[in-house]
């Protein structure tokens, strides 16, 4: 097969395409109709049911692959590692699942995860699958004010934790969070469950906090509970131009399609195979391909707590694929970046045996073709950089490594993939020529594994992704395709940056720093970093009288930043100005800001109110060392 007979096959006929990508999973019922179009995007094998769970665990550890490994649980904070069977983990999973149940959580309920990368995190989420409770999963580097949130939104009966994180320079003390953030919310969950690390004992309250080990000791193990293929598995909460995050709804049936298609097509990935996403449980690469699709296709996945660098050196990756056998990595560019950063020559990787290595994805942030180059031939194996969103929750665009590899183009993320009708635009909505860059768009429906609402908020859904451009789906990235379909993904048309590959608002962090008392106004743009692909920034005006050293009100608005946001915004940089370049509606113009930052040649945006002040703002950047050469 090819990419060309691939993608063909799918355009001649999408609903068998997916109907037959459909075979790979278990069903309890089938579906009457393969897709319905009668919801704004479409959705997927209407009427059918099934349990995610089972096809992740029981339906491998019911068969020949009771003994094969799911689940490898690799510490570089601590050096441990654990191992579990399929069978080890189905039943670890139908235990907790068992506690959840007897707790009174039953299909529809929502439970929070907040949780370090460990091996319970996993089947804390494979428990609520397993009884068709929709997970909420909250990554661990955001500030209590964020969790609080997803909290009010998600409205869990049931929040499950951990005593505590471990980052590299300290303990993440996970219950503290916890509590202030209950302290900011309306909302009671009924219970919270919280395992104790030996890293970190948590303090209980009395009354509703219970140990994890006393919560699931007596339980009994509990049975997969069918649901819809259209019912939710999840919520995942991801930044959009406001403070208020976007809950991404992702479904049973179709995500179970998608991604155990995804594994063997674009990934090469087999049953017995080792794969191995360094990324996170509370991002959406983590939920894809740490967690679900790995285990629907019967692999062994790689849970790795620790960092590509300094735990303890840049060699941390390759001690893990050489110790564990992986067969194909998926990263961010920038923790390729790092490594190349602190080994350069990749003397570390000459170290470990790398033979069983037959890929590296990157994904998650643009990737500079110098990355793409250098891991290419430094590793010697394909460096395949594929494009998604947590909308999308599996690759728009990428290879198929599966179906054997058309010919990699450093800058560009591949092309557009089975599922996905790609096309860029201009602001009319009609179609660029090749070459030319534009917003770009998917035609609806969009394919199964795809976000078919915001949770609660069919409205938002709609006006947010679906009200642009008739009949497409607003990515909210630009860029444009070469004549042989390569897409290049070049930059986001709306207010979120991408700083070491986590996606952040903007307006979000506008609205803390206006929290501020000193601040009159505040306009925050990513501008270019070396390591981390962008980096924000902070331009801060003071109110009228205000006479304070302007370095300790920047401090403040950090720390500020740190305490409601989380560290994750890596928010280090801010300066005071005078005032804000805008347009003569009023609108803060960020991308100038953004291009004066990083040293770039900029136009006079004919709607500028007034000129000058862009002059201003380039000596204060150059002033404060911030501006690029
Ligand atoms: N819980 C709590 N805090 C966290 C966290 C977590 N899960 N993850 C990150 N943080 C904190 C870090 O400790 C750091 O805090 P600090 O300001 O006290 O140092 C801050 O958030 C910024 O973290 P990070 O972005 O990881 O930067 P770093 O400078 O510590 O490390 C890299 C740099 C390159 C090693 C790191 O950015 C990295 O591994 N990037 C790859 C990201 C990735 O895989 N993304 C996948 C998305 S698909
Ligand atoms: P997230 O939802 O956090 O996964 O972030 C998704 C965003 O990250 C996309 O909309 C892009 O802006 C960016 N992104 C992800 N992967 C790539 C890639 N391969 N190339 C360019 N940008 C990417």
């Amino acid at each position: 097969m090819s990419y060309d007979s691939v993608r063909n096959r799918w355009l001649d006929d999408p609903e068998s395409f997916w109907a037959e990508a459909a075979e790979g999973i278990d069903w309890t019922r089938r579906w009457g109709r393969v897709l319905d179009r009668g919801s704004p995007s479409g959705r997927w094998f209407p009427g059918a049911e099934l349990n995610t769970c089972y096809n992740a665990l029981d339906r491998h550890a019911d068969s020949g692959a009771a003994d094969r490994t799911a689940l490898i649980y690799d510490s570089a904070m601590t050096g441990a590692i654990r191992r579990f069977t399929y069978a080890e983990l189905r039943d670890q999973v139908a235990q907790l699942a068992g506690a959840i149940q007897a707790a009174g959580l039953s299909r529809g309920d929502r439970a929070l995860i907040y949780m370090p990368m460990i091996p319970e995190a996993v089947m804390a989420m494979l428990a609520c699958a397993r009884l068709g409770v929709i997970h909420s999963v909250v990554f661990g580097g955001f500030a209590a004010r964020e969790l609080a949130t997803r909290i009010t939104q998600a409205r869990p009966k049931l929040i499950l934790t951990a005593s505590c994180g471990l980052e590299p320079n300290r303990v993440v003390e996970y219950k503290p969070l916890l509590d202030d953030a209950l302290t900011q919310t309306a909302h009671r969950p009924e219970l919270v469950v919280l395992l104790q690390r030996p890293e970190l004992a948590a303090e209980l309250k009395a009354d509703g906090d219970v140990e994890w080990t006393d919560f699931v000791q007596a339980a009994e193990p509990a049975d997969c509970v069918p649901v819809k293929a259209t019912d939710p598995l999840y919520i995942l909460y991801t930044s959009g131009t406001t403070g208020q995050p976007k809950g991404i709804v992702r479904d049973n049936g179709g995500h179970a399609v998608a991604l155990h298609w995804s594994m063997k097509a674009l990934y090469g990935i087999a049953a017995g195979d080792v794969f191995w996403a360094a990324s996170d449980i509370g991002w959406v690469v983590g939920h894809s391909y740490i967690v679900y699709a790995p285990l629907l296709a019967g692999a062994t996945s790689v849970l790795y707590e620790g960092k590509p660098v300094g735990t303890p050196d840049a060699g941390a990756f390759w001690r893990v694929v050489s110790q564990h056998g992986v067969n194909a990595l998926f990263t961010a560019p920038t923790a390729i970046r790092a490594i190349k950063r602190d080994d350069p020559e990749l003397a570390h990787a000459g170290q470990h045996d790398l033979s069983g290595l037959r890929a590296l994805f990157l994904a998650g942030e643009r990737c500079d073709p110098d990355t793409l180059e250098w891991s290419g031939k430094v590793l010697g194996v394909p460096v395949i950089d594929h494009w998604w969103q947590t909308e999308t929750g599996w690759a728009v665009a990428g290879n198929l490594l599966g179906e054997g590899l058309f010919p990699v183009r450093a800058g560009s993320a591949g092309k557009a993939l089975p599922g996905w009708d790609v096309r860029v635009v201009d602001n009319s909505g009609a179609e660029v020529p090749a070459g030319e860059t534009g917003a770009i768009v998917c035609r609806l429906p969009l394919p199964p594994g795809a976000l078919p609402t915001l949770w609660q908020a069919d409205e938002r859904f709609r006006e947010t992704y679906l009200s642009d451009f008739d009949g497409c789906y607003t990515t909210g990235d630009a860029g444009y395709m070469d004549a042989e379909g390569y897409l290049y993904v070049m930059t986001r048309t709306d207010d979120v940056i991408n700083v070491a590959g986590h996606r952040l608002s903007t307006g979000a962090l506008e609205e803390v720093l206006a929290m501020h008392p000193d601040v009159a106004e505040c306009a925050v743009t990513g501008i270019a970093d070396a390591l981390k692909g962008q980096v924000p920034l902070g331009f801060l005006c003071l109110k009228s009288g205000i006479s304070r050293e302007e370095d300790a009100v920047v401090k403040e608005c950090i720390a500020l930043i740190r305490e409601h946001i989380g560290p994750v915004a890596a928010f280090r940089k801010a300066l005071v100005v005078d005032r804000l370049p805008k347009t003569r509606s009023g609108k803060v113009l960020r991308g100038v800001l953004a291009k004066i930052a990083d040293g770039l040649e900029y136009a006079f945006p004919a709607t500028i109110d007034d000129p000058t002040i862009l002059g201003e703002v380039e000596a204060k950047l150059t002033s404060a060392g911030i501006r690029a050469e």
